[in-house]
């Protein structure tokens, strides 16, 4: 993990509200990997204190890509930095996913879940050379058309890929849950199946259900509110079957199977 001062090198707005972010980060691509995120300062000052959590969505040479949606004050104040300006970066954090060797990769994002799992399958694709056989699904999930983010760029990498909203403004009407259920009798019969998920808790949730119910290893990456970011402060525990464990450090990415949700 490092500290950088990292120069900015593109900011621009994707579509709506999602915004795509290069940086200068030299010291950090050795330890870049898919699921791992970065701490990013966002201010100087007060606006805000604390840092902000975003996924490493692709490396490219010495740089560092960030997919993000302005949500409040931090990404806000983060859209409106111009290439040139310094951000203060720590990262890379995080535990990331564990690439299985499996011949069925199915990859769930639910909105801005999409922003690690690029990385992640340009990562699986590489040993596509090692395992011709090796399929990568990606289900992307979202309220509306508006809201689907790099669908082409996930067919760019080879990958057969499903969408899914909740208002049927595009591909399958509903949950992107609901399309992973839909889909899953077509390669559950493939036992060499694994799934990787990102996306919001109720997602993560019902795909942690539902790849118990089939017994197949499923990873998902939780977003949880982080304080500290590095382990220090305990404000981003989550239960699990082995006690209480930290999103930023032994997370963001668990088993499925290992977390106890609430009320269940
Ligand atoms: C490990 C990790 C990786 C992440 N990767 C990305 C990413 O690649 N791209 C991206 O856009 N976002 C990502 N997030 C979420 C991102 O950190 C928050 O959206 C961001 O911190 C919001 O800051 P803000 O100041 O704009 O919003 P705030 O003013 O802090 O909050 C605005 C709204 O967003 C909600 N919110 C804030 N933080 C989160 C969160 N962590 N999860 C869900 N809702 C939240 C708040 O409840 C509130 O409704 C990630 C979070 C974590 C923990
Ligand atoms: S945010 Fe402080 S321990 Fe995770």
């Amino acid at each position: 993990m490092l500290q950088i001062r990292s120069k900015l090198l593109y900011n621009q707005r994707v579509q709506g509200g999602f915004f795509r972010l290069v940086a200068r980060a030299a010291g950090m691509i050795r330890e870049a990997a898919p699921g791992k995120f970065v701490d990013i300062r966002i201010d100087d000052g007060y606006g805000p204190l604390l840092r902000r959590p975003f996924s490493i969505h692709r490396v490219r040479e010495q740089n560092i890509e960030v997919i993000y949606e302005v949500l409040g004050k931090g990404t806000e104040v983060l859209s409106r930095k111009k290439p040139g300006e310094y951000l203060d970066i720590i990262g890379p954090l995080g535990n990331g996913y564990s690439i299985l060797d499996v011949r069925y990769s199915i990859l769930i994002a639910g909105g801005m879940g999409v922003a690690p799992l690029i990385f992640l399958t340009e990562k699986l694709a590489e040993r596509k050379t090692q395992n011709a056989k090796r399929k990568i699904i990606v289900l992307i999930g979202a309220k509306t058309k508006n809201e689907i983010l790099c669908a082409k760029e996930f067919t760019r990498l080879g990958c057969d890929v499903k969408i899914s909203t909740d208002d049927g403004s595009r591909g399958f009407k509903g949950k992107v849950t609901d399309l992973l259920k839909k889909i899953l009798p077509f390669v559950i019969c493939h036992k060499r199946l694994a799934i990787y998920a990102c996306g919001p808790r109720p997602m993560l949730k019902e795909v942690s259900r539902v790849s118990t119910t089939y017994k197949i290893p499923a990873q998902i990456s939780l977003e949880e509110h982080l304080a500290c970011g590095i382990g220090a402060c305990l404000g981003c525990v989550v239960n699990t079957k082995e006690g209480f464990k930290r999103v930023c450090k032994e997370g963001p990415v668990f088993n499925a199977e290992e977390i106890i949700w609430p009320d269940c």
